[in-house]
C-alpha cells in the first residue's frame, strides 16, 4: 500500500540545516496497523507529513497504490490524497465557526456531492461516533472528546482507505482516548490502512507492528535504556 523507498527530509531555517528524516525505507501492506513512535523531535510528524503527500521530501520516492506521490502535479497529488487518505490530528483542525454537521460535511462538499446527500451522509457519521445529539453543537460547545470524535467523523467522510492520525489522544483523558482507540479498532477491522504517530504506550500497543524513529532513523527496537537499577 505504501513504501517509502531512500526519502530524505531536511529543513532549512537560517542556513542551518536540520535533518528531520534521514534516508529512510519502509514498506506498509494494505490493511496494517502501524504505530510510529519515538521522542520528540525524531521525525514522526514529518514522516508523516511526507507519507501523506503534504511535504515534498529532498530525495526518495513514496508509492501509494504503486503511484509515486511526489511525481503527481500537485492538483492531481491533492485529489489522489483527498480519495485516499484521512488525517486525524492531535489538535482536531475544526472550523470553529461551524457546526459539527458543518465540519464534517466540508469533505464531502468538496467532492462535490449535493447538499441534501452531503447532511444525510454527515449526520450518520455523527451518530456513528455517538454524536447523534450534538449535531447543531460548535466545537466550542463540545467536549475535549466529542471535538476529537467530530474530527473522526470528518475524516471518515469520503470513506478512506488509509487513517493517518497524529497523536491523535493526545489532547484526551483516558476516558475519550478508550473511545477513539475503540474506534481505531474498528476502522482496522474494516480492513483499512491504519499509521498511528505517538508517544503514548497504550495507544502504540494497539497496533499491530511498531516501528521506532530516533534522530530521523527508523529502527525495529526502542533504545534499551542505558542504565538498569538493581
Ligand atoms: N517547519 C520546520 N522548520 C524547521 N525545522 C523543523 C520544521 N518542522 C520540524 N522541524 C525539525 O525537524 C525535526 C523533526 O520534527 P518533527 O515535527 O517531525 O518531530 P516529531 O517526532 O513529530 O516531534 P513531536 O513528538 O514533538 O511532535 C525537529 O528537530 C524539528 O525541530
Ligand atoms: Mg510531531
Amino acid at each position: 500500500m505504501f513504501q517509502l523507498q531512500e526519502v530524505r527530509k531536511s529543513y532549512v531555517r537560517r542556513g542551518h540545516a536540520v535533518t528531520a528524516l534521514g534516508t529512510s525505507s519502509l514498506e506498509i501492506a494494505r490493511g496494517e496497523y502501524v504505530a510510529i513512535v519515538g521522542p520528540s523531535g525524531s521525525g514522526k510528524s514529518t514522516m508523516l507529513s511526507v507519507l501523506g503527500g503534504m511535504l515534498t521530501p529532498d530525495a526518495g520516492k513514496v508509492l501509494l497504490e504503486g503511484v509515486s506521490l511526489y511525481d503527481l502535479s500537485v492538483a492531481k497529488r491533492t485529489a489522489f490524497r483527498r480519495e485516499r487518505i484521512g488525517f486525524v490530528f492531535q489538535t482536531f483542525n475544526l472550523v470553529p465557526y461551524l457546526t459539527a454537521l458543518e465540519n464534517v460535511q466540508i469533505p464531502l462538499y468538496l467532492a462535490g456531492l449535493p447538499a441534501v446527500e452531503q447532511q444525510a451522509r454527515a449526520t450518520e457519521l455523527l451518530g456513528r461516533v455517538g454524536l447523534g445529539e450534538r449535531i447543531h453543537h460548535k466545537p466550542s460547545e463540545l467536549s475535549t472528546g466529542q471535538q476529537q470524535r467530530v474530527a473522526l467523523a470528518r475524516t471518515l467522510a469520503n470513506d478512506p482507505p488509509v487513517i493517518l492520525a497524529d497523536e491523535p489522544t493526545g489532547n484526551l483523558d483516558p476516558d475519550s482516548r478508550r473511545i477513539v482507540l475503540d474506534f481505531f479498532d474498528q476502522l482496522h477491522s474494516e480492513s483499512r490502512t491504519i499509521l498511528v504517530v505517538t508517544h503514548d504506550a497504550i495507544v502504540a500497543d494497539r497496533a499491530k507492528r511498531s516501528f521506532y524513529l530516533r534522530d530521523g532513523a527508523i529502527t525495529d527496537q526502542p533504545e534499551q535504556p542505558k542504565l538498569r537499577v538493581a
